[in-house]
């Protein structure tokens, strides 16, 4: 069977024959008993009963099957000058290497190792060294502060924590030991050991009895082999932002997420073994999970692990220069950095430097793709650009356009269609189908396709509170949007508190909670604000206890700072206000939609339920002394 329409029939019809059909490309150490459990609860399960390691597939495999002397990483890092590759070879040796320095502190089967790591090719080894042994990596982005690792800490609770001296940013290097030893210190729970990556841009003086260095552990220890797991063991757990301060943990397991990743590279992205496949994300995103390490590498693709920037790293003409020099054919990142680039280079004079020719296609995701963008992308680069639509908790497109299938027309604003295994509704609210063109919740049918997520980590409950209550047999994707009447979806916003700045996914409940936490903030609403650039920006509206006599300047660099510090840079959070107060229904709920149409100069109704109108005035006066609200 071939063409789009006949396979996602076939995967909603029959999906088990479809994702059978599909595991057959991989190595498993026992096939499984069911394709799919339908009766497992909460979700239904892929592959049980079924033994696999999931760095055997993506390293050993290709080095059995000839591709040793094929580069598996290329490491290109314009923030420190260095660049260098590894083979299948190289890597496979230097996977089981620190494999052995994980298992010589006591890491096996289901063990926990956190990763704290920047992006080096040490961060994809740590990953795969950990899945090697059968255990559960969690990858914490370096954006993030102290706090937020130590909430990560106290709930993955890994034996061991694997960490560099820094990353850099091409402002300043990031020293990551100060930040770790603060978050163990702050955490409940203590890891056993450390593994430090020590950088030559900043020294990390490693505390006796618990931290080992990575050059020497890794030398220092014996080799390990892959370790069988069952299917449905987790490979890894990612936390994400909800509606609260305390993230949500994906968990992924390791058989259906080596399926449908896999099957992706060719279906979707339409690349072979030996080609040159580029995300140029962070290792701490799912992004960086499911395409810089294990789609490109269960594929038997080249990856590239960029430590750099669209832009300042040195100049615009950054990715061309990678592009070319290694000839990527498919290059993936979020829109927000083709806008950073168009920002400084317009008319794309950096592009006529480079020879684009090794490449093929243009994907974008993490946010909403303006069309303005995908023209701009489009016309400079002369090839096509797709935009797919996809979350942590499902690691690869819900909908996209299948180019290695059947290449379909590109309606720009639209992620396409929905890809085979997932059985994509809208609902109302009352949990009726919407006609075509119509707005609603954008909800999946279970069983949810393979490599989503079957719960969070520890917390059934809350998996089944988040996604699964609100209507009965269906995922709440979280996304609101419609289809339209030629069945390709339009994802339009979030319906939950959770906003997108520059492709990252953060909750601006967690920052009215640090923002709260301030003495002399008596309420406050975080609201996410259109930004040319970053899609969305955060913008705090404080209201101040009574009594409370402060310089305001000083006061909001206090707040910026203190979300900086408690959250991450990663926040962006600079935009501060303070007002009277905040606009509410009678029943006392902040009115944070209306606020958001203010500050956008949208047009908007003035709720039937507020308190009182006047409000609004005084609020629309302070957005535009920020230069929102149309001023
Ligand atoms: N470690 C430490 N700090 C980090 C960091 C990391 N890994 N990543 C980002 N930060 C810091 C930045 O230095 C910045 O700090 P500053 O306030 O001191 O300037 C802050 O966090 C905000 O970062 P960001 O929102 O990324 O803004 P930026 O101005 O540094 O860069 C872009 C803007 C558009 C160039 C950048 O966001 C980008 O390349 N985005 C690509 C999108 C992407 O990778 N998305 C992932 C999902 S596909
Ligand atoms: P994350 O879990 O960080 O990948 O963020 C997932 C969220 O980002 C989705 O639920 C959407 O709100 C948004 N998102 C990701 N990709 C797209 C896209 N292509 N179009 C619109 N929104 C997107």
């Amino acid at each position: 069977m071939s063409g789009y329409q006949a396979l996602y029939q076939q995967s909603i019809d029959d999906p088990e024959a479809f994702w059978g059909e599909a595991a057959a490309g991989l190595h498993w150490d026992k096939p499984w008993d069911s394709v799919l459990d339908s009766d497992a609860k909460p979700v239904p399960r892929w592959f049980v009963g079924g033994q696999m390691n999931t760095c055997f597939n993506a390293v050993d495999r290709h080095v059995d099957a000839g591709r040793g002397d094929q580069a598996a990483i290329i490491y290109d890092s314009p923030v420190t000058g260095q660049k260098r590759q590894y083979t299948y070879n190289e890597l496979r040796d230097a996977v089981a290497s620190f494999a052995g320095a994980l298992r010589a502190q006591g890491v096996g089967k289901g063990d926990r190792v956190l990763v704290y790591m920047p992006m080096i090719p040490e961060a994809a080894i740590a990953m795969l060294a950990t899945a090697r042994l059968g255990a559960i990596h969690s990858v914490v982005f370096g954006g993030f502060a102290a706090n937020e690792l130590a909430t990560r800490v106290n709930d993955a609770k890994p034996k061991v924590i694997v960490s560099a001296s820094c990353g850099i940013e091409p402002n300043r290097v990031v020293a990551y030991k100060p930040l770790l030893d603060e978050a163990i210190r702050l955490s409940a729970h203590k890891p056993s050991a450390c593994i430090i990556k020590a950088r030559p841009q900043a020294e990390a003086p490693l505390v006796e009895g618990r931290d080992l260095d990575w050059d020497a552990a890794a030398e220092a220890a014996e080799p390990a082999e892959c370790v069988p797991v069952a299917a449905t063991d987790p490979l890894y757990i990612l936390y994400t932002s909800g509606t609260t301060g305390q993230p949500k943990g994906v968990v992924r397991d390791n058989g259906g997420h080596a399926v449908a990743i896999h099957w992706t590279m060719k279906n979707i992205y339409n690349v072979q073994p030996g080609d040159v496949y580029w995300a140029a994300s962070d290792v701490g995103w799912v992004v960086g999970h499911s395409y810089i390490v294990y789609g490109p590498l269960l594929a038997g693709c080249t990856t590239v692990i960029y430590e750099g920037k669209p832009v300042g790293t040195p100049d615009p003409g950054a990715f061309w220069r990678v592009i070319s020099e290694y000839g990527v054919k498919v290059l993936f990142t979020a829109p927000t950095a083709f806008r950073a680039i168009k920002k400084e280079d317009p008319e794309g004079t950096f592009l006529e430097k480079y020879d684009l020719s090794c490449m093929h296609t243009l994907f974008l995701a993490g946010e909403r793709c303006d069309p303005d963008t995908l023209f701009w992308a489009r016309d400079k680069l002369g090839k096509p650009v797709v935009d797919h639509w996809w979350q942590t908790e499902t690691g690869w497109a819900i909908a996209a356009n299948p180019i290695g299938i059947e290449p379909m027309e590109i309606k720009p604003g639209s992620p396409t269609v929905a890809m085979p295994g997932y059985d994509v509704r809208i609902l109302s609210e009352e949990g009726e189908e919407m006609a075509d063109g119509d707005m609603g919740n954008i909800v999946i049918k279970l069983p949810l396709p393979p490599s989503c997520l079957p719960t969070l980590w520890g917390n059934d409950q809350r998996f089944i509170d988040s996604y699964l209550s609100k209507y009965e047999g269906y995922y709440l994707t979280g996304d609101a949007g419609y289809r339209d009447k030629d069945g390709y979806l339009w994802i339009m916003s979030r319906t939950d508190d959770v906003i997108n700045v520059a492709g990252h996914r953060l909750s601006t409940g967690g920052m009215e909670e640090v923002l709260a936490g301030h003495p002399d903030v008596a309420e406050c609403a975080v609201i996410g604000v259109a930004d040319a650039l970053k899609g969305q920006l955060p913008l705090g509206m404080i209201v101040l206890k009574a009594g409370v006599e402060r310089d305001h300047d000083e006061l909001k660099k206090e707040l910026v700072k203190r979300v900086r510090e408690l959250i991450g840079p990663v926040a962006a959070f600079k935009l501060v206000t303070i007002v009277k107060r905040l606009p509410k229904t009678r029943s006392g709920k902040i009115l944070r939609g209306t606020m958001v149409k203010i500050a956008d100069g949208e047009e908007f109704k003035v709720p039937a339920t507020i308190d009182d109108p006047a409000i609004l005035d005084e609020i629309t006066e302070s957005l535009k002394s920020l230069g929102y609200a149309g001023s």
